[in-house]
């Protein structure tokens, strides 16, 4: 993960750098089943002070090919994540990802305004001209809220047992609302 220095204001949440104190909600999230089976992972086993030791490692190192954001939303509370992997200057474009990790705030519009949000920074601040995304094939909600924004899909990916739809946005065909 990357240390943003940025923080982005959408209508509904804040895109803001993590911080120490979000761990313990880190922990308890990627220890969650359901919420890792959603991004196609294992339950995390790590004790809380591994965690920990990892945390600080990851929260402190720096990259200029990811950038990252916890979400918070207009109460403050820190509700999920966001950010954008592999980012390729060379051919302008990046993947990016979201996850609205308090299950009971989805559906409220704070997952679609922090993508806005992101991807207005990604073309508009860091001039990337194409932004990928990969998706459970199974995940429909996901995929009806990146459709909303723009993202058409591309294609699958076969990953071991898992299945994904890829799908796309480019700068020229986003209009921000
Ligand atoms: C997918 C996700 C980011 C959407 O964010 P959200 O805040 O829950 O969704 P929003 O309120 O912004 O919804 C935007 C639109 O997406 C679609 N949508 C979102 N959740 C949906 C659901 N459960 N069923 C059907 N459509 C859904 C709807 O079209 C919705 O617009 P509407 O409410 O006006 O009909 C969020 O639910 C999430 O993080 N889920 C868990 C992790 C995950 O699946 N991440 C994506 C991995 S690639």
């Amino acid at each position: 993960m990357m240390k943003t220095a940025t923080e982005l204001k959408g209508r509904l949440v804040r895109l803001r750098p993590k911080r120490a104190e979000d761990a313990a909600l880190d922990y308890q999230w990627h220890r969650d089943p359901e919420l890792s089976a959603l991004h196609a992972k294992e339950p995390l086993k790590l004790s809380w002070e591994d965690f920990q030791r990892e945390f600080k490692i990851a929260y402190g190192s720096k990259t200029d090919s990811h950038l990252h954001f916890s979400i918070d939303n207009e109460r403050g509370e820190y509700i999920g994540e966001c950010a954008c992997h592999r980012i390729d200057r060379q051919n302008s474009e990046g993947e990016i990802g979201i996850s609205i990790n308090r299950a009971d705030l989805r559906r409220r519009g704070y997952g679609s305004d922090a993508m806005k949000t992101l991807i207005n920074h990604l073309f508009n601040e860091v001039k990337l001209d194409r932004l990928t995304l990969k998706t459970l094939s199974a995940n429909a909600p996901a995929q009806a809220c990146f459709k909303r924004l723009g993202f058409v899909p591309t294609g699958y990916q076969e990953k071991g047992s898992y299945r994904f739809l890829t799908m796309e946005l480019e700068r020229k065909n986003w209009v921000s609302a």
